[in-house]
């Protein structure tokens, strides 16, 4: 069971980053409008891919180094070793949608690629969708332990 002097703060970072995750959501938001909007006409200044992928390939780094953390995964890793496995493919994923929006930054510089830029956005959007809820999952397992566990048919190891 984690230390209960860690959980005030501990919530209070896990509400953060939740909070974070909104404010993805609105730059992903505006990916997907650009996506509607592409080809149909002259996309608004602020709608161009380069712009918007490199915003969000910012905010994804600074966001993915906050949760990598010791004072966030680190203290989940320690206080629950259960999560273990969790906690590395979510690191993992981190990596492989950085490396995804870099590959989309490069389809973007070509005008004549735009039907693999509107798939790969799609196909981003709904990774960093699946992430956000594995993350939110992971989250409440720590914090409802027995409760995630039973479901998956783990026995955590907590002092009852
Ligand atoms: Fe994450
Ligand atoms: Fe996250």
């Amino acid at each position: 069971m984690p230390e209960p002097a860690l959980l005030p703060s501990l919530f209070g970072r896990a509400t953060a980053f939740l909070e974070e995750h909104r404010n993805l959501r609105e730059t992903l938001d505006r990916l997907q409008s650009y996506c509607i909007l592409l080809g149909q006409a002259e996309v608004a200044p602020e709608l161009d891919p380069q712009h918007l992928l490199g915003h969000l390939c910012r905010l994804m780094v600074d966001h993915f180094a906050g949760e990598e953390a010791d004072d966030y995964f680190g203290t989940f890793r320690r206080e629950a070793p259960w999560l273990k496995e969790r906690l590395q493919r979510l690191e993992e994923e981190h990596w492989e949608i950085v490396e995804v929006i870099g590959e989309l930054q490069r389809v973007a510089q070509s005008t004549h690629r735009r039907d693999e830029l509107v798939d790969g956005l799609a196909r981003l959007l709904e990774r960093v969708d699946a992430h956000e809820r594995a993350e939110a999952n992971l989250v409440h397992g720590f914090f409802f332990p027995v409760e995630v566990s039973a479901e998956a048919g783990e026995v955590p190891n907590v002092a009852v």
